[in-house]
């Protein structure tokens, strides 16, 4: 069906550049396995999981049927004061996958709103343990936890932050990021070993600065993903969970994009054996086909808010959302999680996750502009030479060139990346690179 571009008028785009957008519209009207049909009938193949969210491919016919048996079972019911059965399900389903006693489950329908809870959990926990005075967030440069007040404030990506200064949460501070450009700009499936300590800065600057003991969080993706997959040093992570540990600071993994196997494992916590006190996801989790978003906390953080003395009536965290456990979306979680193991995804993307690597770092290394690639786990960025008097801009131009040739990928700042579902095939993955790769000549 053609759209009539005056219909086009009342819809504002997010993170789009709504102005260069109405020049010339991309509308996407069917998707089925890895391509889509855009409104022209192009075939597109989508390269970056529809943003990190389709990680089994498009229309999966178990999580459709899914979702069809729960609308005519139960649509919905008040979230508030009862519980669904699916919903208990989901929450279990989602628990055994998490490592260590990562064990209770706060759902909602977003990442930003999952960052936003995690932040409020952490006020709340610290209180109920008659630690109040905790109410410092330490975030990262280029973090990205979602656009809600909290999520922005602990957030580190400068475009998203910049307009909105009093907003800003105050009590916030930023670790420095994890980039190395000049010893580890090309990384392929390894961890960079750095040779100075990126955690120094925390331990003898910032915690000083604030004191430990007025810190309530420490938020992370353990992979920097939106910013333009950015991988930890090895044993940043590790020695990250000791200096929390240290002070009694919660240390909180967003696991948005690295959660539902990305890196090739239920969640990168468990890929680099390291339990944070919360994990945050949202995307895979229902494959993207209807919002769902949590917070899986450990037991210690559950068992200190019930150990209240108010009485038994009282609401012992005083936070959630209508759709919090929505149970459409919570059996969409359900038979997503039973088609990874029918499909067996995680294994599928642990092997295939290289495979890709290979063959971006083969085909793009070395072509004009490139300055950096890393790939790790089933994802890789190309780096480009920056603009200054043009930021993003030609990566912008090489997505929207991509597209018309047919492959979508994504443009974040100076990087171009690939994230495919985890179903993808060898020839769809030399079709991504190469298409990347020519596009990438052109722009030279
Ligand atoms: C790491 C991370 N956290 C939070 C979010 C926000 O999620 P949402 O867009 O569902 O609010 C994202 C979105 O890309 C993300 O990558």
């Amino acid at each position: 069906m053609q759209q009539d571009p005056a219909s086009m008028d009342h819809l504002w785009l997010p993170f789009t550049p709504n102005r260069q957008f109405q020049q010339a519209p991309r509308v996407m009207v069917g998707a089925d396995g890895m391509h889509f049909t855009t409104q022209q009938g192009q075939q597109v193949l989508d390269g970056i999981s529809s943003l990190w969210c389709v990680v089994a491919g498009h229309n999966v016919k178990p999580i459709n049927e899914a979702i069809h048996q729960q609308l005519g079972r139960l649509d919905y019911a008040t979230a508030f004061q009862f519980g669904t059965d699916r919903a208990f399900e989901a929450a279990q389903r989602i628990a055994e996958l998490a490592p260590g006693d990562l064990n209770k489950v706060l759902f909602c329908s977003s990442g930003s709103e999952a960052a936003d809870t995690a932040m409020k959990l952490a006020l709340a926990y610290h209180r109920a343990r008659g630690q109040g005075h905790r109410q410092v967030f330490i975030g990262r440069e280029r973090g990205y936890h979602g656009v809600g007040l909290g999520g922005m404030s602990i957030g580190g990506i400068p475009g998203n932050r910049k307009v909105f200064g009093a907003a800003m949460l105050p009590r916030v501070d930023h670790m420095r990021f994890i980039h190395d450009p000049v010893h580890h700009a090309y990384v392929q499936n390894e961890l960079p070993v750095w040779e100075e300590d990126p955690l120094l800065e925390l331990e003898q600057r910032i915690l000083p600065l604030h004191d430990p003991s007025n810190v309530a969080a420490i938020f992370v993706e353990p992979v920097a993903g939106s910013a333009g997959w950015y991988i930890p040093p090895l044993g940043y992570l590790q020695r990250l969970r000791q200096i929390c540990d240290k002070h009694g600071i919660l240390l909180v993994f967003d696991e948005v994009i690295t959660g539902f196997g990305r890196l090739g494992a239920p969640f990168a916590a468990n890929l680099f054996g390291v339990v944070p006190d919360m994990i945050t996801f949202a995307k895979g989790v229902t494959n993207g086909v209807i919002p769902l978003g949590g917070v899986i906390c450990r037991d210690g953080i559950h068992a200190a808010m019930m150990n209240t003395d108010a009485p038994a009536h009282a609401i012992e965290f005083s936070h959630g959302y209508t759709y919090s456990g929505h149970p459409v979306a919570c059996a969409a979680a359900v038979a997503t999680l039973d088609w990874f193991r029918e499909e067996d995804l995680l294994a599928r993307a642990a092997q295939t996750g290289p495979q890709l690597g290979a063959a971006v770092h083969a085909a793009i290394r070395g072509l004009p502009g490139v300055v950096g690639i890393r790939s790790f786990g089933m994802a890789a960025a190309v780096e480009l030479a920056a603009d200054p008097a043009a930021p993003g801009k030609k990566a912008f131009d090489i997505f929207l060139d991509c597209l018309a040739h047919g492959v979508l990928v994504r443009s974040a700042g100076d990087n171009l990346v690939l994230a495919p579902a985890f179903v993808v095939t060898p020839a769809q993955i030399a079709q991504m690179v190469e298409t990347l790769a020519a596009s990438i000549k052109r722009h030279a």
